[in-house]
C-alpha cells in the first residue's frame, strides 16, 4: 500500500508509463500500470501524464474520475465491491450493503481499521439473475445474503 510519504518521484511515474507510450490511445494502459504497480493513481501522475500525451490537466482529471475502477486513495489489502444496480437492489441488495457497510464500520469506499478492506459501489456485475452479487478481490460471488457475506468476509480478516 502507498501513503503519502511513499509517493513515486516523476521520473518513477515516467518509468512505469513510458513503455506504453507508442500504444495507441495510451492514456488508459498508462492509469492502469500506475494503478497496478502503485495500488492507486498517484498524485503526481496528473501533470506527467498530461505533458508526455500532450493533454490538459483536466482532461487527466476527468479520464480518471470518469473510471470508478481508478483511485487516488489507498485501499485495504481487500477490496469488496458490492452491486447496486437495479436486479441487485430488487433483490435485498441494498439491506445487504448496509448491513456489511454497517458490520464493517466503515461507510462506501472506506476502509475497515484493521486495513483489511475496502468497499465500493459497483454497477452491475454481470451476475444479475444471481442477484445480489458481490465481487471480493476480482472474484464474483452471486445469491449473497447476510450470513454469506458474513462468511466471504470471514476469509479475509482472519
Ligand atoms: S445488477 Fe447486480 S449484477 Fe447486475
Amino acid at each position: 500500500m502507498l501513503d503519502r510519504a511513499q509517493a513515486p518521484s516523476t521520473e518513477e511515474i515516467r518509468e512505469v508509463v513510458m513503455p506504453l507510450a507508442g500504444l495507441e490511445g495510451p492514456l488508459l494502459p498508462m492509469l492502469h500500470a500506475l494503478q497496478d504497480t502503485y495500488g492507486l493513481i498517484p498524485e503526481g501522475a496528473v501533470p506527467v501524464l498530461a505533458d508526455l500525451l500532450n493533454l490538459g490537466r483536466a482532461e487527466v482529471h476527468g479520464v480518471i474520475s470518469f473510471y470508478h475502477d481508478f483511485r487516488d486513495h489507498p485501499t485495504g489489502r481487500h477490496v469488496l465491491k458490492i452491486c447496486r444496480a437495479e436486479a441487485c437492489q430488487s433483490m435485498g441488495g441494498n439491506a445487504l450493503a448496509a448491513a456489511t457497510l454497517k458490520k464493517l464500520g466503515v461507510d462506501w469506499h472506506g476502509t475497515t481499521a484493521d486495513g483489511a478492506v475496502t468497499v465500493e459501489p459497483i454497477y452491475c456485475l454481470g451476475l444479475c439473475a444471481c442477484a445480489p452479487a458481490a465481487m471480493l478481490d476480482g472474484r464474483v460471488v452471486g445469491r449473497l445474503d447476510e450470513d454469506r457475506m458474513g462468511k466471504l468476509l470471514a476469509e479475509v480478516r482472519a
